[in-house]
């Protein structure tokens, strides 16, 4: 069963089209990297995912279940068994690095599973930081609360919005080591937006080339070099 399908999405902020017909399946284990040029719709597909928001046409499906359908969100986004990690982060600055964790955890189910907080934490590195606010943490420390807020429900379907940029090169790939490391241990299926060709590179199984709300070239990075369906596709690709 795929983790993740989407069947002919279509979506417009009044007059604009942004989606027109956008259809993908994603494996377990899978990771993907979305690319597109600024307002090519990359955002919105992602909270179209998570439920964050609905589109006027299409479908979602998550691990087997229909979550949305056309305008009717059926799975709420907590429900959804999703991460997702907001291109600023969005990190709750009036609490500890272990209140992320375990609100996230509260509103899912009544009790807070602390055990699973303290894993999630010593997976991340950051036990040493659980009494101490955003504010208090190193910009890589940030990055990994993010992450393990997004883990600690052992989500089966990562969403990273621009999760490398604004990062510098030596923090860029501990991350990527990071992301492969989870895939490697938790296999949840991943999808990430972004910009840098090295990110595709270092971790994407498949590439997703969004363009005109369509997604216009799929598959392995050295199949789209090697035979690129469209002049953008290359001028993404390459460095
Ligand atoms: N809530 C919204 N209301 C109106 N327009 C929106 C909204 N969200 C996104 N858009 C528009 O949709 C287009 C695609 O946005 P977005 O998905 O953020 O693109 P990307 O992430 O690829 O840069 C942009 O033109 C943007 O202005
Ligand atoms: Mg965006």
């Amino acid at each position: 069963m795929k983790t993740l399908v989407l069947k002919d999405l279509h979506k417009g902020f009044g007059e604009g089209t942004v989606l027109k017909g956008v259809g993908l399946e994603v494996d377990r284990g899978e990771i993907v990297a979305i690319l597109g040029v600024s307002g090519a719709g990359k955002s919105t597909l992602l909270r179209i995912i998570a439920g964050l928001e609905v589109p006027d046409q299409g479908q979602v499906w998550i691990g087997g279940e229909l979550a949305t359908s056309g305008r009717r969100l059926l799975l709420p986004p907590h429900r959804r068994g999703i991460g997702f990690i907001f291109q600023n982060l969005g990190l709750w600055e009036h609490m500890t690095v272990e209140e992320h964790l375990a609100f996230v955890l509260r509103a899912r189910s009544k009790t807070v599973d602390q055990a699973r907080i303290r894993s999630t934490l010593e997976f991340l590195g950051l036990s040493a930081h659980a009494k101490r606010k955003p504010f208090q943490l190193s910009g890589g420390e940030r990055q990994r609360l993010a992450l393990a807020r997004a883990l600690v429900e052992e989500p089966e379907l990562l969403l990273l919005d621009e999760p490398f940029s604004n990062l510098d090169l030596p923090r860029k790939k501990k991350l990527h080591r990071e992301f492969l490391r989870i895939r490697e241990e938790k296999h949840p299926a991943i999808l990430y937006v972004t910009h840098d060709p090295l990110d595709v590179k270092l971790m994407a199984d498949q590439v997703v080339v969004l363009h005109e709300g369509r997604i216009i070239q799929q598959g392995p990075l050295e199949a789209l070099l090697g035979a690129p369906s469209h002049p953008i596709v290359k001028e993404l690709l390459e460095i």
